[in-house]
């Protein structure tokens, strides 16, 4: 199959359909059995350069450990105060710059529209790490390479999206990745933090989606439970958030009457969302999710930069 990631920005998950994203799952199955030398020949010699200006640990580790096992290396600025923005540089020439030093950019941004505005900036391509509540592409990539892999299929399932559906650009990009399958969406979340209205109209007709307040209305129904955290930082009003901090927790005893193969996900960070003690239960699927992380990126990066794979 023609390799339609070979030069590509990933800026939206919209921009991929069914099709590419089975391509990409199978390509990191391939990269996930590949003997260690021949994995580092997929980036040798290759710099992949990040400019993250808003907090990071899984992103920016996952990228720059994904870049190291496929044999390149990874440059860049992981706090806006040690760059030249903090002396009145423009995000564009700072794009600019790292553009001359790097085969493939990585750009987390507060900003709404900052990825594609990097994208169209840069020569190099562009991965979207973050950009402001917008998307968060390569999180949907591997949110939906952890159900493939543990549910065995994507088609057919249940899945709850439960949280700061209002905030939270992960899951807008796992909204929109999602209609490119059979699936029933379940979004649960207090009133303050409901989806916004213009994702619901640009899914319609694609997916089936219901809305629901109360978890326990759906929670034994679901094959799949994404739990989001409350993004405390994106509120306009810190009272608004007081209003509705710890308004769902997954807990083991939540889980007693659920269907015996749920998987539990969230993107992670968390806060009180999901206690501890669900970590233990074979439901947990967080931490897996974490490490497929590393090995779809990984495979996206070896994509991007080789035409043939
Ligand atoms: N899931 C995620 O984007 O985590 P970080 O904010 O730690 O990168």
């Amino acid at each position: 199959m023609k390799n339609h990631f070979y030069g590509r920005d990933i800026v939206s998950i919209k921009e991929f359909d069914n099709e590419d994203l089975d391509f990409l799952f199978k390509s990191t199955d391939k990269v996930r059995n590949m003997q260690q030398s021949e994995k580092r020949e997929l980036a040798r010699g290759r710099i992949l350069g990040y400019l993250f200006f808003e907090p990071s640990t899984r992103t920016r580790l996952s990228f720059e450990a994904a870049m190291a096992s496929i044999g390149g290396i990874s440059i860049g600025i992981a706090d806006v105060k040690s760059s030249s923005l903090e002396k009145g540089e423009s995000l564009a020439d700072t794009v600019r710059v790292i553009d001359q030093y790097s085969d493939v950019i990585v750009l987390r941004n507060p900003l709404d529209g900052s990825g594609r505005f990097a994208a169209e900036v840069a020569e190099k391509p562009v991965i979207n790490a973050g950009s402001g509540t917008e998307e968060h592409p390569t999180q949907a990539m591997l949110d939906l390479y952890t159900i493939w892999k543990e549910k065995g299929r994507i088609d057919g399932l249940k899945i709850g999206i439960v949280g700061d559906l209002k905030y939270g650009r992960t899951v807008y990009s796992l909204l929109y990745g999602l209609t490119n399958y059979d699936v029933e969406i379940h979004l649960v979340a207090p009133p303050l933090l409901k989806i916004r209205k213009e994702s619901i109209y640009e899914v319609e007709g694609k997916i089936r989606i219901h809305e629901h307040e109360v978890l326990n209305d759906i929670l034994n129904e679901l094959d799949v439970v994404y739990v989001t955290r409350i993004q405390r930082e994106r509120f306009p009003d810190v009272q608004e958030y007081e209003k509705v901090k710890g308004s769902y927790v997954i807990d083991s005893k939540v889980l007693e009457n659920t269907k015996s193969d749920l998987i539990v996900m969230h993107p992670l960070p968390r806060l009180d969302e999901v206690s501890h003690d669900v970590d233990n239960t074979p439901k947990a699927k967080y931490f897996e999710q974490v490490s497929y992380g590393k090995d779809v990126r990984a495979t996206l990066l070896a994509l991007i930069l080789n035409e043939k794979f």
